[in-house]
């Protein structure tokens, strides 16, 4: 297949643009099959690991489609999306913030299909019927009594007292209703926080591996992302930048996606550095409130005497990410900044939601089904953890990690490039595998995997990593390969899970 990559970044963006081409100019016709990894990969002499990589960014802008077991295809309707493009492509970029959205790499935070019926993907909320029920309850209570004008646009009140009381006892973060911004989520904070912080050219630091939504979204605002290495104390401040750092965005309680906690020697150093550079720490708290082992640390923003912490939380974990609700702590200095930006964006977050989050908060329901979902996270990550202890302990090494919906299960024997086979021989018997190289700017210690478990019963998770170790068993002897799970370096295990569904989640 004649394809020309066009030089410009990593080869898994240079060979997703070129295939994308050969499907806008119609080479690549809809239903037709793109061709097996293996053999495109062996043909442009790259890992198979790239052209996987390069496939799944085709699936997520829903040019192609993975079919279980027989590989990828142009979607029926790529025509049509390719048609729209093809308009878009036809405009050169409009602003220097549009030609930037065109560099990013293709993500979409929205699902097509479930492909496979067991998915260890990260991100999958949990579902449960009676929060549903409850949250159409305080949802339609709300719609009949809530002030249908514009709400005010850092929240209302009631939401911010709430949240306020909510972050002193959870994370031990103190501050005042004014304090309190309301936002969509954490991805329109990081925007907010980058039109109000970031420059063209201004350098941010951020954690590899990282979070891609923030740092696409830091791109898109124009700002030079530092990639700053993390280990098993979380990000040194070492060797970062002596100068010109604008903002250091981390996820100390939960390092995303490692599961590292940082350590209290490294918080001190990022706020004393923060303190010397002048520079703003945004803290991303995406899942400090599910802890299952030890007590929970408070946020680093707890620790901060300077004002230099600006704290972000969400209700995309604890409640679900349809919701886009979550709330920024500001520091006094860059309230009304943050204030101005977020009216200019949308005016305010939806009254509606706002009113039954705070009814919900109000009224207990919502300790009440944190505390149930505790239990049952805390139970279906004991499963994972002793599945893969029971079935793939030979091959797979999880990282130590207490809190959050995911761990990360590293392949220390495993050649990169066999983790395509991997994911494809896992995929053919319904299980969802999903490798943590893409989220490193470079190289990760080794072959790893992010599993996800919150989506999953138990017995669902059972069933997982049975199918994981007979996957890894089937790839590694066609493969030739011998099973030497060892620690990889920088890397702390995990103790053998605690499984203790009756004991108070330690929250
Ligand atoms: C590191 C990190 N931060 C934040 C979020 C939540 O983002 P949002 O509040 O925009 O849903 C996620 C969700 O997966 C995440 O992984």
């Amino acid at each position: 297949m004649h394809l020309d990559l066009d030089g410009n970044g990593p080869i898994y963006e240079q060979l997703s643009r070129a295939l994308k081409r050969s499907i806008l100019q119609g080479a690549l016709k809809p239903h037709a099959r793109l061709p097996a990894t293996r053999q495109l990969a062996q043909e442009l002499g790259m890992s198979r690991n790239t052209v996987l990589t390069a496939y799944e960014m085709l699936v997520a802008e829903r040019l192609a489609l993975p079919m279980k077991g027989s590989g990828t295809y142009v979607a029926a309707n790529a025509m049509s999306t390719a048609a729209t493009r093809r308009v878009a492509a036809s405009v050169p970029a409009q602003s220097r913030y549009a030609a930037r959205l065109r560099d990013l790499p293709p993500i979409t935070s929205h699902r097509l299909e479930k492909t496979v019926r067991y998915d260890l993907r990260y991100g999958e909320p949990m579902l449960d019927l009676a929060l549903v029920t409850a949250w159409r309850r305080e949802l339609s209570r709300a719609a009949s009594r809530c002030d249908l004008n514009y709400p005010p646009s850092n929240g209302l009140r009631e939401l911010r007292e709430t949240v306020c009381e909510y972050v002193a006892r959870r994370r031990g973060v103190f501050c005042a209703p004014a304090d309190v911004l309301i936002v969509n989520g954490t991805q329109q904070a990081i925007s907010l926080l980058a039109r109000v912080l970031v420059d063209e050219d201004s350098s941010v630091v951020v954690e590899d591996p990282h979070y891609p939504y923030a740092v696409c979204a830091l791109r898109a605002h124009g700002a030079r992302i530092v990639s700053a290495r993390t280990d098993s104390e979380g990000l040194s401040c070492e060797a970062l930048p002596r100068e010109g750092v604008s903002m250091v965005y981390v996820t100390p309680s939960h390092q995303f996606p490692s599961g590292v906690e940082m350590s209290p020697a490294r918080r001190l150093a990022l706020l004393r550095y923060a303190a010397e550079q002048r520079c703003w720490i945004l803290e991303d708290d995406y899942d400090g409130e599910f802890r299952y082992e030890g007590h929970a640390t408070s946020a680093l923003r707890a620790l901060d005497l300077e004002d230099r912490v600006i704290y972000m939380g969400t209700f995309s974990k604890t409640l679900f990410p349809a919701l886009r609700l979550g709330y920024l702590i500001c520091p006094p200095g860059l309230r009304s900044d943050l204030i101005g930006a977020k009216c200019f964006d949308d005016l305010a977050s939806g009254a509606i939601e706002q009113a039954a989050m705070a009814a919900f908060m109000g009224n207990g329901g919502f300790e009440r089904h944190l505390r149930k979902a505790a239990l049952e996270l805390r139970s279906r990550r004991g499963s994972l953890l002793s599945g893969l202890q029971q079935h793939c302990a030979e091959d797979i090494v999880v990282t130590h990690s207490s809190a959050g919906m995911h761990v990360v299960g590293w392949l220390p024997g495993w050649p990169g490039h066999r983790m395509s086979s991997l994911v494809e021989a896992a995929q053919s018997c319904g299980l969802g595998l999903h490798p943590i190289a893409p989220y490193y700017a470079g190289t990760p210690p080794c072959a790893g995997l992010l599993l996800g478990f919150a989506s999953l019963s138990s017995a669902q998770l059972r069933v997982a990593t049975r199918l994981l170790g007979e996957t890894l068993a089937a790839v590694k002897t066609a493969a030739g390969l011998a099973g030497t799970a060892r620690q990889p370096s920088g890397v702390q295990a995990q103790r053998e899970p605690e499984v203790h569904a009756e004991s108070p989640p330690t929250l």
